[in-house]
């Protein structure tokens, strides 16, 4: 095609209806690997031959989805089809219409899946990112305290500390009662935070689900209680949550929450969202300043712009969710769940470990940990994994000793037993 006559194509449409029907195809392959895999699966146990459709080296047991996630083949195929349709003509794909519409679409759908409006969510790179941009853009002051504990994870901690120093309010980290983690309840955990919330505190900062001993934080309550104390903003770390469980931000009452979706949402790497409420969008100032900032005054998307982004990443965040629908259509939960209480069982009575995670159903999670008694958790990962293709976390410091377990739908309960067998 000579160059002028693309040109005219591309101003009067035709172009971009050509690229539709490409970005289209990418969709019904999809579409298609999605009905594969459910009729291909609906004949026994839907989950037990689950494991096929992703990349992971058959030599791997993969018990460490809270670091990482691994993508099945059918979002790896939509975001390698994206790729390549952006190569094909990249400044076209990248400021183009077709893909700002496909953006929007695929802001409404994760917005939809995450309970908010997608006027309030907001495109990062992960839960690190949200954070950083929470501690640098609300307008804190001397005087004013942001609260969380020591299970809050650096990436949702650290950055307050730094913003801290030049703005001159302050961070209290409490301790978080760690040993008593079994046995606590709902309500024992809104305690712990009422107690360390005073009249100082503007943002009080905890996990949905924290990566130490993975409980599931009650959101709700712990909003309500907050804003009884008058903390103005309640931040929620949600990088072990999305996909995980259910998470509906209206129903919260939260003001902020970020999240990694390439952890249990198997989206691509690097894709993070933060929801920021509308309300609340104000008195956050962006973190990236660009040209054309103007463009998005009093748009989300003021919280995202940092130039030139990989948007065929971002794209596959929809066929993320759409997978993920799927699942839990399917009994994602409950499969959770079975695998957890199998593990729990096998592990209990076992003199070599301790049982470190929430015992209460309210509060217990996919990721669970167990203090060793006898051999060093560094040792036991590398023999596990060298020697028998296991994969998961260790935590060897002063005063701990364990290993975090955390499975996802594909795991199966024959890997429990093996892991039982060699570790046991
Ligand atoms: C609870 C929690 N918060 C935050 C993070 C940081 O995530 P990212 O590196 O994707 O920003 C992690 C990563 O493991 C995490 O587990």
């Amino acid at each position: 095609m000579k160059r002028r006559d693309f040109l005219k194509q591309t101003s009067s449409g035709i172009t971009a209806a050509a690229a539709l029907t490409t970005l289209s195809s990418i969709q019904s392959v999809f579409a298609n690997n999605l009905l594969r895999l459910e009729k291909q699966n609906n004949k026994d146990d839907y989950f037990a031959n689950l494991r096929t459709e992703y990349l992971l080296n058959n030599e791997i047991t993969y018990f460490n989805h809270g670091s990482i996630g691994t993508i099945p083949r059918a979002i790896h195929e939509a975001h390698t089809g994206y790729l390549k349709l952006c190569e094909s003509n990249p400044w076209f794909y990248m400021w183009g219409e077709p893909w700002a519409k496909a953006l929007a679409e695929t802001r409404e759908k994760v917005a939809e899946f995450l309970g908010c409006s997608a006027g309030e969510l907001a495109f990062t790179h992960n839960t690190t990112e949200g954070f950083n941009l929470l501690a640098s853009g609300l307008p804190l002051k001397a005087g004013d305290e942001v609260v969380f504990s020591s299970l809050n994870h650096a990436g949702a901690g650290q950055c307050w500390f730094h913003h801290a120093k030049e703005k001159d309010f302050s961070v209290k980290k409490f301790e978080f009662p760690i040993q008593e983690v079994p046995n606590l309840s709902k309500e024992d955990i809104v305690d712990i935070y009422a107690k360390n919330i005073s009249e100082k505190t503007r943002v009080v900062v905890f996990p949905h689900i924290d990566n130490l001993v993975g409980i599931r934080y009650p959101v709700k309550e712990l909003a309500k209680m907050a804003r009884k104390k008058g903390v103005q903003y309640v931040a929620v770390d949600g990088a072990q949550a999305v996909g995980m469980v259910d998470v509906n931000l209206q129903e919260m009452g939260v003001d902020f929450y970020a999240a990694s979706p390439h952890k249990w949402l198997q989206a691509p790497k690097g894709t993070g969202v933060l929801y920021i409420r509308k309300e609340v969008q104000p008195d956050v100032k962006p973190m990236w300043v660009t040209w054309g900032q103007e463009r998005w005054k009093n748009s989300v998307r003021i919280f995202e712009d940092y130039g030139t982004r990989n948007l065929a990443a971002t794209l596959t965040l929809g066929n993320a969710v759409d997978f993920q629908s799927k699942l839990n259509s399917k009994g994602a939960a409950q499969r959770r769940k079975a695998l957890r209480d199998t593990f729990y069982q096998t592990l209990k009575n076992n003199s070599k470990f301790s049982w470190r995670s929430p015992l209460d159903a309210d509060l217990a999670t996919s990721l669970y940990t167990v203090e060793l008694k006898e051999t060093s958790s560094r040792a036991l990962f590398k023999e596990m994994f060298e020697k028998h293709g296991y994969v998961f976390r260790p935590f060897e410091s002063e005063n701990r000793n364990a290993i975090r377990l955390s499975l996802n739908v594909f795991n199966t309960f024959e890997e429990i037993d093996r892991f039982n067998k060699i570790a046991g």
